[in-house]
């Protein structure tokens, strides 16, 4: 009898143990491998470590989180979720949805998020009323990375139109260098489309035709000025772009092997993990002719329900997410800013300060967009849809006039 007790007695220290060993512990799904992307998560799992929360990794290799994505539906579809999950916008609302996100009203109301993060953010973390994701910070998708080494030794000035643009690509070309590092995989493809998108048409036309998707902005002939410029970009790309992954091709611009990357500034961790500084050793602008605008994405941790309430490690997670010690010591590392508006730029350096700036400036003037390449213009239907359209032409499966019948189809049969 004494000996039965004694088990029972174990059997319940075990059984106490382990569930409060996984109340302690957040599994965390995740796209974040680059070097720089993983310098980045690393502030988050140290902050959590810190209290005591143990951080199990399930990082998914894939620039985007195409792939984190597909893989989060077979967990989910599984009876599996992960209790964190990465997610882009449209996607989070998608989940929400579903019914599967917990509901984080009560620590959001206990912390004040309304007053502090973003309205263009809160429109992607609140669904029918009631916070289902913590925000990590704001990425913006118009920027150009250029090495500063190659553009001073070819007496190049950083350019502000498409035709000034188009002549440093002839200037690095004929200098026997890659003008352009690029990794030809569908989000890359979409990402320099952004860009060219809206440097083509400017804001009304980038916000009619990936917004509003409206159908005459989509088969307008701006929309195939546009194809025609990302011809040219495609005329400026090495021999083996096909595939190659987006850190890969920034490190073709630390390397001095290539001119510029057009990237979001998830590049910049790339530079910085390098040991590189901004003015110095790279450049950071604007997409020729977007000066005055932003496209933007912003990463944000979704947790999904496991119960009637949100678990003691998610509202931990959230919780650390949004605070302002952490918004700045993550993005400062990670090239995006603050998810919060009351963080100051001081510990960022020159692109942060100017990403912080362009955001703030680009709210107030109207000239904020949600981004087409990163889920915030879309949802995943819609955005797969232009993906494949943008990529068979960027490939030369269709000329621009193809591409712009074809854009014009795809949205109408998946919007
Ligand atoms: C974006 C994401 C960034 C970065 C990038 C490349 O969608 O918002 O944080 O991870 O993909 O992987």
């Amino acid at each position: 009898m004494r000996k039965l007790t004694t088990m029972m007695t174990a059997a319940a220290a075990l059984m106490a143990a382990s569930s409060s060993i996984q109340a302690q512990e957040v599994e965390v799904l995740h796209w974040w491998t680059s070097g720089g992307e993983a310098a980045a998560l690393n502030v988050l799992k140290e902050d959590l470590e810190s209290q005591g929360i143990g951080w199990q990794d399930m990082p998914v290799a894939g620039g985007g989180g195409t792939q984190a994505m597909t893989v989060l539906r077979a967990r989910v579809t599984s009876g599996n979720p992960p209790t964190a999950v990465q997610m882009l916008g449209f996607d989070i609302l998608d989940w929400a949805n579903e019914g599967a996100l917990a509901d984080l009203n009560i620590l959001a109301g206990m912390e004040g998020w309304d007053d502090v993060v973003p309205e263009a953010l809160q429109k992607f973390a609140k669904h029918d009323g009631k916070w289902v994701s913590a925000p990590v910070n704001v990425h913006s998708t118009n920027w150009v990375w250029a090495n500063k080494a190659v553009l001073d030794e070819l007496g190049i000035a950083v350019p502000t139109t498409w035709d000034e643009f188009v002549a440093a690509l002839d200037k690095v070309k004929a200098a026997g260098k890659t003008p352009i590092a690029h990794g030809g995989q569908a989000w890359q493809d979409a990402t320099v489309f952004d860009a060219i998108a809206l440097s083509t048409g400017g804001p009304d036309f980038y916000k009619k035709a990936f917004i509003d998707l409206d159908p005459d902005t989509l088969g307008s002939d701006t929309m195939k000025e546009a194809f025609d410029r990302m011809a040219v970009i495609r005329d400026n790309v090495d021999d083996n772009f096909s595939g190659r992954d987006w850190n890969l091709a920034t490190a073709m611009v630390i390397n001095g092997d290539a001119a510029f990357q057009m990237m979001g500034d998830w590049a910049k961790g790339e530079f910085l993990n390098a040991g590189k500084t901004p003015d110095e050793d790279f450049l950071c602008f604007r997409f020729p002719g977007t000066q005055d605008q932003v496209t933007f994405n912003a990463d944000q941790f979704a947790m999904f329900a496991q119960g009637p309430e949100v678990g003691k490690e998610q509202a931990a997670l959230a919780t650390a997410i949004l605070s302002p010690g952490f918004q700045t010591a993550f993005n400062v590392v990670k090239g995006s800013v603050p998810a919060r508006t009351d963080v100051s730029d001081e510990a960022f350096d020159a692109c942060g300060k100017k990403g912080m700036a362009d955001l703030k400036a680009a709210a107030s003037s109207g000239n904020l967009y949600g981004s087409m390449a990163h889920g915030h213009a879309n949802p995943a239907s819609v955005k797969n849809a232009i993906y494949d359209v943008v990529t068979a032409h960027f490939n030369g499966e269709y000329d621009s006039a193809t591409a712009v019948d074809e854009l014009v189809t795809a949205v109408e049969i998946n919007k």
